[in-house]
């Protein structure tokens, strides 16, 4: 079987940004879209992990036109080293704590720390295609070189919910990097609590997710070697996710939805709107529902013409085109676009997941309550 490899933290010197190597990994052509669907595409792709390496003080790894990403943080005193996705979509820590049978994920064993406080409250939580439950407790948590004391998480022991699919996932946990008015339980949510502890050199992160090249993210300020340009803001409507008024999402001119907001999601695979538009817009660029329609997926002649898609957010068009919102693999093309009615009040909205996000580098703005985007390099 496969081993899980070790990530590093990396923290820079000189500029107090700490950076999380991003692992990153192919994926099935039944494309995930949550973290749980994501996990799913591991079990089709099991073996093929990519050992990542290390060359001074940078991480190295292999590249795959499609991608999970994961780094690394550690809970505990001495700390116990866990993989986590870093998911915009939501504001919870959570990790493991028992071993499922035959599985292969680290696990935070808090009989082992010796700053552990016990809580026992319960936990669940609910994400796209799955729930976890557990209780919380307290810990020393770090992430990116920033011990938060203390710090309130979720010891998770059930993660049935998630199905097979998270036996074979590469990450073991998941580190919420949305605001403290989503966490469950209340108090602050890590990067709430990173800000709060007043150690960042400025209250943002940035996250690239490498396209056919290594994704990182830093925490207290943004790579400038990871995007070209100035930054183009746009305002939070709301502190929940990170969302943003959508002035327009266009195809050909045309209006492709009557959704106005949308949520850049890291831990989302694709592009998800409304499913009566991505009906609508599959027509338009030329993608055909795969089993029936039965997934919510489509999949797109590889070879055809396929229009632009326009995301008008803060005056500025962000574009997408055919071989953004595409996914090959095998010579089969995925529509990387799927259909997920999210109910009022927090929809209908578009998700703007990794596929967005690997043309355009995010910086998190959590001190200014905006989402700046510049293009990618
Ligand atoms: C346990 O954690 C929950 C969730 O953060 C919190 O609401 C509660 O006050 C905590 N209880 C104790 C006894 O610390």
């Amino acid at each position: 079987m496969f081993r899980l490899t070790a990530l590093l933290l990396v923290s820079s010197v000189a500029a107090e940004i700490y950076r999380i190597p991003m692992q990153k990994r192919p994926l099935g052509f039944l494309k995930p879209i949550t973290h749980t669907e994501r996990a799913i595409a591991d079990v089709i792709e099991a073996d093929s992990s990519t050992p990542m390496l290390r060359a001074s003080g940078k991480a190295v790894i292999s590249d795959f036109s499609n991608a999970q990403y994961y780094g690394s943080l550690t809970v505990g005193s001495p700390p116990q080293s866990i993989n986590v996705i870093f998911d915009t979509g939501s504001s919870n820590l959570w990790v493991p704590n028992h071993h499922n049978w035959f599985q292969h994920h680290q696990i935070y064993d808090h009989s082992k720390s010796s700053n552990y406080k016990a809580n026992g409250t319960k936990f669940s939580i609910m994400y796209g295609s799955g729930a976890v439950s557990g209780y919380f407790s307290q810990d020393t948590v770090n992430i990116a070189g920033i011990d938060l004391e203390d710090y309130t998480f979720a010891e998770v022991d059930n993660t049935k919910g998630m199905g097979v699919a998270y036996y074979m996932a590469k990450f073991d946990g998941i580190c919420g990097m949305g605001w403290d008015s989503i966490v469950q339980g209340g108090g602050h949510s890590p990067i709430g609590a990173l800000v709060a502890s007043g150690k960042l050199d400025a209250p943002e992160f940035g996250f690239y997710l490498g396209n056919n090249a290594p994704g990182e993210m830093v925490i207290g300020g943004t790579d400038e070697k990871h995007y070209t340009g100035d930054f183009t803001y746009v305002p939070l409507s709301a502190e929940t996710y990170w969302e943003v008024k959508l002035d327009s999402f266009k195809i050909k001119g045309e209006s492709a939805t009557s959704a106005v907001k949308a949520i850049v999601d890291s831990g989302t695979s694709l592009l998800a709107g409304p499913k009566a538009d991505v009906k609508k817009i599959a027509g338009l660029v030329g993608a055909k529902p795969i089993a029936g329609g039965l997934t919510g997926e489509y999949s797109i002649d590889c070879n055809a013409e396929a229009p632009d898609m326009e995301f008008t957010m803060g005056g500025k068009t962000f574009t997408l085109a055919k071989k953004d919102y595409v996914l090959e693999e095998g010579g089969q093309c995925l529509f990387a676009m799927m259909g997920i009615d999210i109910p009022a009040p927090n929809g209908p909205l578009w998700i703007l997941g990794d596929v967005f996000m690997r043309k355009y580098y995010t910086k998190f703005d959590y001190g200014n309550k905006r989402l700046g985007f510049a293009l990618a390099a």
